[in-house]
């Protein structure tokens, strides 16, 4: 099958591409030969402009993983604990154990809603963070800023993910310098196309900002990637209407695969959709796509192993799926 033609929703990318002033600046940028500065002034400059909040609070990573890596550098020592919301992103379980850290896993409801009390109730005296993704990856679900702010309050370090923030609008972002606990992450991958660049950037107290300054790899942001972000920032209202015409359809994706009888997807705040699989299994119905050239995500784990996840794609990316799905069956 010839590589133009596979339909990719598996990894959360943007089927539009990143803006084309991206393309056009880096075409044409003179310096490749230089290190990047590695303080990251000029990008966190630009950085707190977008996100409306003072460059003294901001550090930028070569994605947000790599700053969650980071984070988790800064905040745990071998048998500290870490509180994960689950089914959740994957990555923060990851870096958790490469840092010697213990996982303390608190099931989301059946909804995917985060179970703020039981959240409370595993707090020990080891507890170094909480992760809390808003909207959530994989299921889209939103945490109310008053569950969040409960959290908050019990004065643990809270991350709040906040990668897919362009597609929904809520933000704890503001209150980051008020409260001395909470940090919020953000990435160019998704709303801005820039995912093969990897940029992303993390709001903290500035307290932490400093330490994370200093702990970094030097240089952890490349050129190409502080040009991108620079153009895409004089893009935005392009981006934007990209961004517009995901939601839009992600929500057609959702009402199309509601009528798909042995499928239940849940409603989502993101670019993609997570789906229970009612009839046969996960894994094979992600085989069954793939033969056909459409990727979507299946998670080889137990919490999971009922659901597929689906990107939001072009409208025709959508028609190919729901084709492809009726012709597989139940
Ligand atoms: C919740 C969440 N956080 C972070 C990331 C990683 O983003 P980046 O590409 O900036 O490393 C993803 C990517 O899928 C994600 O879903």
């Amino acid at each position: 099958m010839p590589l133009e033609s596979i339909i990719k929703l598996d990894a959360n990318e943007n089927p539009y591409g990143c803006s084309p002033r991206v393309n056009q600046a880096l075409a044409s940028y003179p310096h490749f030969n230089t290190y990047p500065d590695n303080g990251q002034a000029v990008l966190r400059e630009l950085l707190a402009g977008y996100a409306g909040i003072d460059a003294k609070h901001i550090v930028a990573g070569h994605g947000s993983n790599q700053l969650i890596d980071l984070v988790l550098r800064l905040l745990i020592d071998s048998g500290d604990e870490v509180i994960n919301c689950v089914p959740t992103f994957g990555i923060y379980s990851f870096s958790t154990e490469l840092c010697g850290g213990t996982l303390v896993e608190v099931p989301r409801d059946d909804d995917f809603a985060v179970n703020v009390s039981a959240v409370k109730a595993a707090i020990t005296r080891k507890t170094k963070i909480i992760f809390l993704a808003n909207p959530n990856n994989p299921t889209g679900t939103i945490t109310p800023r008053q569950d969040t702010l409960e959290i908050l309050d019990t004065g643990v370090p809270v991350l709040v993910d906040e990668a897919y923030y362009e597609f929904n609008g809520q933000t704890i972002a503001p209150l980051v310098g008020q409260y001395e606990n909470l940090i919020v992450l953000r990435t160019f991958s998704k709303w801005a196309g820039l995912a093969g660049l990897r940029v992303g950037y993390g709001l903290f107290p500035a307290r932490i900002t400093d330490y994370l300054l200093r702990i970094k790899i030097p240089y952890n942001v490349n050129v190409a990637a502080l040009v991108a972000v620079e153009e895409s920032l004089k893009d935005i209202d392009y981006l934007m209407d990209r961004v517009k015409a995901i939601i839009a359809e992600r929500d057609r994706l959702f009402n199309e695969l509601k009528h798909i009888k042995w499928l239940k997807p849940f409603p989502s705040q993101a670019n993609f959709i997570l789906c229970s699989v009612l009839n046969g299994k996960a894994s094979q119905l992600h085989t069954k796509l793939q033969d056909k050239g459409i990727l979507v995500r299946y998670f080889d784990q137990p919490i999971l192993k009922d659901y597929i996840r689906i990107s939001a794609g072009k409208p025709e990316h959508t028609d190919a799926l729901i084709k492809a799905l009726r012709e597989i069956g139940g």
